[in-house]
């Protein structure tokens, strides 16, 4: 019977809330929990304590992570992975739940390998890139955010019949350009997984603004282009007014919405089960809105977010 689990995070909104679910659940069953702060690096450097019922009271609502997170170099290497296994020993953790995307998965999955301590991954990114689930904590937070501001740039770029290009987070996955290009109701979008050509773009502009068309809102996630490099193409091809909007990391703080609270809450509760079971190597998800498990190994490998579909969907309704 496990008797104390440790729980390190990467940061996006609803990860406290998961936080917050895992805590109560285990304390609820006697089981100790210790936050591992900044990450993998805080593993390595024992930065580690104690959380309580009362010491996750009043975090629900809050975007970010009370454990602080970090990109750690140092568990790459196989010095820095013996060094976190040791302090897993020191501090008798006996199970490790994973809260992050891509990265910290990985890095899950590779520890796994090594490590006889059981480790469950909670997939949490604003990018919903992790493979073989519908769900991540924080996509839906970021999309609306994004979303948000996307309507209010819309108001002036009716009033003043202007272009804007609006650059929304996305390195390697453009999920949240796609989503909120769709809900936005924008004229185009610009995605890593997409090859686009800015001459046919400007084309379609162009003909639009003859037949009386006026203000477009063109999407581009950060992996793609910049904006400010596109808007200046646009306009000295189009001759249109055309502005830039960089949304930037707006969209992986702020308050959690329902949708991310309620994930966090059944992913949390659902992990701790498996570790108590003894499980490892394994990421919760959610597949047709029914909790299950992907290897950590499955869960790393690229996922389709379904580019094609929904950008013929954008299209069709511009
Ligand atoms: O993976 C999540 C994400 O927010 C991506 O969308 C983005 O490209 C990247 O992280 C930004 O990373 P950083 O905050 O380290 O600049």
């Amino acid at each position: 019977m496990i008797k104390r689990i440790g729980i390190l995070t990467r940061d996006c909104a609803g990860v406290n809330a998961c936080i917050r679910a895992i805590v109560r659940s285990a304390d609820s069953c006697g089981i100790e929990v210790m936050g591992i702060f900044k990450g993998y690096d805080g593993l390595i450097n024992n930065d580690i304590k104690t959380l309580t019922h009362r010491s996750v009271s009043g975090i629900i609502n809050q975007g970010g992570t009370i454990l602080k997170t970090s990109r750690s170099k140092r568990f790459m290497t196989e010095e820095g992975q013996i060094a976190a296994l040791r302090s897993m020993k020191n501090n008798q953790i006996g199970g490790l739940i994973v809260i992050g995307g891509n990265g910290s998965l990985t890095g899950a999955y590779h520890f796994s390998q090594k490590c006889d301590i059981p480790i469950i991954g909670v997939p949490a990114t604003i990018d919903n890139d992790v493979n073989g689930v519908d769900a991540t904590i924080g996509a839906d937070t970021a999309v609306n955010v994004a979303l948000d501001a996307l309507d209010k740039i819309r108001d002036t770029a009716t009033s003043l019949e202007r272009i804007f290009v609006v650059e929304v987070m996305g390195r390697d996955c453009g999920y949240i350009a796609l989503r909120v290009a769709l809900a936005g109701g924008c004229e185009e979008v610009l995605l890593p997984e997409r090859e686009f050509n800015i001459e046919e773009m400007c084309e379609e502009i162009t003909e639009g603004n003859v037949q009386g068309k006026v203000s477009w809102i063109i999407i581009v996630a950060e992996g793609k282009a910049k904006a400010p490099y596109i808007a200046k193409k646009i306009n000295e091809i189009t001759g249109l007014e055309t502005r830039e909007v960089v949304l930037g990391h707006i969209q992986r703080g702020g308050r959690p919405t329902a949708i991310d609270r309620i994930l966090a809450a059944r992913y949390g509760a659902f992990a701790l089960e498996l570790i108590k079971e003894g499980e490892s190597g394994k990421c919760v998800g959610l597949r047709n809105n029914e909790l299950m498990t992907i290897t950590l190994e499955e869960a790393i490998k690229p996922k389709d977010i379904e580019v094609e579909a929904y950008y013929r969907l954008i299209k069709l309704l511009t």
